[in-house]
């Protein structure tokens, strides 16, 4: 993978190097190139291996371009089919299996007869190299052969053609499904293990609000997200015993990033897949499973955390539906739909509840239309919704001055893929909000200085209505990918009430959580992007040559889009009152794309190229502490390789956290100091939890694989760091039973 790989960010690089002059609407007039079989074997073989990113219309969702239509043919008119045939035979499906080489070549015609190329009586091969723009407009063909038609897929695709090298029959089988899902789309079987979770006590209100020492029952543990456990039988003296309970194996596929929730000594699992799993604490024996589905990836496929309230375990689901499941037995009591996944909407995170209203975000929001994201409620007893709040201004609206001349139809991002936090007494709930879409501001039709709200901002909702009590924008004309969605966490002290956030750009920000008000701000590893941080204001300055950038012009960014922090959430040690934040080191050069306004258009739209932060010595990995009053550093820590949890710090001085090089460490809370470590089978990825069950403290984490730049930029500028390709893993440690 790691040669395909390093031979993506070339063929990237190459391809938007060539500066090549566009000319718009070229007549498409060369013979035909390519056979209807081949393009009809290509929609299948896409179908199976494609679409759960770039979506089935060839839209693209995020970062997986759009590969049909304006936004593909500005790309690739001047190259040839056998540049795209190698380029996703290099890179495509990321991190997956490699496909058959003709498998390769029918995606590439079903790709041209998507914009509109006519098919013929000649087959085309891999070596044939005719200039793309000769064959196809980017027009979309008639509806009989578009994507949305149904009944023309060829079925199955079992044994399509010799199996060729790189061929195996796990390839062959991934053609019609999942990988090793068999010929046919898995249909997802609903209930498939039934059992019963004896005694069990409904989570109230009242406990959400106050969890029990034992119990994990949301995102990052508390509504103030501070990613802490007041268990202290886990101590810097004893953490060196710690050793494997039990462990379970996942489902594979997809990117493996959950939070366990448990409650009463009963885990509740999300796995790839959308399936749903009860366990038991003290011996991980299965209770009951769901298989909820789509069992297909969506994009990337992880989902990052589930919420529990009265009798259900309420979560999203990768394809944008909500779902409410009976935590006795598993069986489905609602479910609702979020956004239409025809168009792109998806969820990596779910939601928290709070008075009884299912609070939650949204993803995949960057395709040119007349649709938009937002933050969503829903009654928890019914699934019913009770208000949306839009995340992108729109003309005429609050902010809407905000994106220049833009129509709204154009005005993308505002992505909410982390889930929010809570301050009951002020019944307020803060999210992070992402960046606007395209990344930059010449691909997007504006400039930095339209601020483009409420992207990369933190709003405060009222929890009852969604009303916006507040906003604060950190980056104001976000330009670089930057992304500030990732958690607030509420901390109170020195009688002030304070939330806490950093993004990519390696910021930690303060502000008054009542009202929103800059407090203060540090930097927590190298950047270049903005000249001028203004620590009275909060207001940051970018770069000049990233205030002039063009289209198809490269700039340099320290921070990369890897970020100085990511979904890697930090906690909050209150004992110590330090944040503890997983941070990491890698720079860029960035280069956006000609967008075309038009429907169906937009994406994300920038090429990349990743190297080394300088002065990191090539340490990716960053482990540091603040003080949450002064934000003063307190401790850091570095290594090669990059953290990919989340970090667990608890009331007995210790710390845990997992990396890429498949190490789940503990450390002491006051100097970072490495105090007790483990190899797990492959890289450490997701969030680590402790409860207790039997009365006795345990501490859980997963292994998983696959996600977003997180895991791509370590695999261009840290290829020698090796783990499996499989080994999704729930992992549970103890300590031995005093005699
Ligand atoms: C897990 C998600 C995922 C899957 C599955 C996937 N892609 Fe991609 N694809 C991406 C991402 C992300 C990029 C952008 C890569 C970058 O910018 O470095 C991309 C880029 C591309 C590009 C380059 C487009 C451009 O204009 O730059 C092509 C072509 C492509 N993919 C084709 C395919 C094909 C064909 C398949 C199936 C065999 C496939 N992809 C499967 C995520 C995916």
């Amino acid at each position: 993978m790691t040669n395909r790989f390093t031979h993506h960010v070339t063929a990237v690089a190459l391809l938007s190097g060539l500066g090549i002059v566009l000319v718009a609407g070229q007549p498409a007039t060369a013979p035909p190139v390519f056979t209807s079989e081949q393009a009809a074997q290509g929609r299948a073989a896409y179908d199976a291996n494609c679409a759960s990113c770039h979506v089935a219309d060839l839209g693209g969702r995020n970062e997986a371009p759009q590969l049909a239509g304006s936004g593909f043919i500005n790309t690739w008119r001047n190259r040839t089919t056998r540049d795209l045939f190698e380029l996703i035979v290099a890179t495509m499906p990321p991190g997956g299996p490699a496909l058959a080489p003709e498998q390769y070549t029918s995606i590439v015609t079903y790709i041209l007869q998507q914009n509109g190329a006519a098919a013929g009586a000649q087959a085309l091969t891999a070596a044939a190299a005719v200039p793309i723009g000769t064959i196809a407009s980017g027009e979309r063909p008639p509806a009989a052969q578009t994507a949305a038609a149904a009944g023309s897929a060829v079925p199955g695709g079992r044994g399509q053609g010799p199996g060729g090298a790189g061929t195996s029959p796990s390839n062959a089988a991934a053609v019609g499904g999942g990988p090793g899902r068999g010929a046919q789309a898995p249909v997802a079987r609903g209930l498939t293990v039934s059992g019963e979770v004896k005694d069990y006590v409904p989570v109230t209100v009242a406990m959400l609000r106050n969890p029990p020492p034992g119990d994990w029952l949301m995102a990052r543990r508390t509504y103030q997200a501070w990613s802490y456990s007041p268990l202290s039988d886990i101590t810097r003296d004893n953490v060196k015993d710690l050793r494997l309970a039990w462990a379970w194996s996942m489902n594979e596929g997809g990117a493996n990033q959950p939070m366990p929730l448990v409650h009463d000594g009963i885990i509740y699992l999300f796995n790839t897949g959308n399936v749903i799993q009860a366990l038991d604490g003290p011996t991980g024996e299965l209770i009951w499973e769901n298989e909820v589905g789509p069992i297909q990836q969506v994009g990337f496929g992880s989902m990052r955390n589930i919420a529990i309230y009265e009798d259900k375990i309420i979560f999203a689901t990768t394809d944008a539906r909500l779902v409410a499941l009976d935590a006795r037995n598993g069986t489905k009591v609602w479910e609702t739909v979020i956004a239409d996944r025809a168009r792109g909407y998806a969820n990596t995170s779910g939601p928290i509840v709070a008075r009884g209203k299912v609070i939650q975000g949204l993803q995949g929001c960057s395709r040119y239309g007349e649709d938009r994201c937002f933050i969503s409620a829903y009654d928890a007893a019914t699934g019913k919704q009770l208000w949306k709040f839009y995340t992108i201004a729109q003309a005429g609206e609050p902010g809407g001055d905000t994106w220049g001349k833009l129509p709204d139809n154009f005005r993308k991002g505002g992505e909410t893929w982390i889930a929010g936090s809570y301050d009951p007494d002020l019944n307020l709930t803060y999210w992070g909000i992402a960046q606007a879409k395209p990344w930059m501001p010449a691909s997007r039709g504006n400039s930095v200085f339209d601020a483009a709200l409420y992207a990369a901002s933190t709003v405060a909702l009222n929890a009852d209505d969604g009303k916006l009590a507040w906003h604060f924008q950190h980056i104001p004309g976000e330009s670089l990918d930057l992304d500030e969605v990732y958690e607030r966490v509420l901390v109170d002290n020195g009688g002030g009430k304070y939330l806490f956030n950093i993004g990519k750009s390696g910021i930690l920000w303060k502000l008054d959580r009542r009202d929103g008000k800059f407090v203060g701000a540090a930097e927590t590893v190298y950047q270049n992007v903005y000249d001028r941080i203004d620590l009275k204001t909060g207001l940051v300055t970018y770069r000049n040559d990233i205030i002039e950038a063009k289209v198809e012009q490269w700039v340099q960014s320290c921070p990369s889009t890897e970020g100085g922090h990511n979904w890697q959430a930090m906690s909050y040690h209150q004992p110590t009152n330090a944040l503890i934040i997983p941070l990491s080191q890698s720079c860029m050069e960035i280069s956006g794309r000609k967008t075309d306004l038009k429907d169906g258009a937009g994406g994300t739209n920038a090429d990349r190229k990743f190297f080394e932060m300088p002065g990191s010595d090539g340490n990716i990995g960053k482990l540091a502490a603040y003080d949450a009053a002064t934000l003063k550093e307190l401790w850091s820590v570095e290594q090669r390789a990059p953290f990919l949890t989340a970090v667990l710090s608890t009331a007995g001085g210790v710390a845990f956290v997992g990396d890429l090089d498949r190490t789940f460490r503990a450390v002491d809370t006051r100097t970072g100091a490495t105090l007790w470590k483990t190899r797990l089978g492959t890289s450490v990825q997701g969030y680590p939890v402790s409860f207790t069950a039997g009365g006795k403290q345990y501490v859980a984490v997963t292994t998983g694989l696959g996600g977003g730049s997180p895991r791509v930029v370590p695999r261009t500028i840290a290829p020698e760091i090796h783990h499996p390709n499989s080994g999704h893993t729930l992992y549970v440690f103890e300590l031995p039973d005093r005699r």
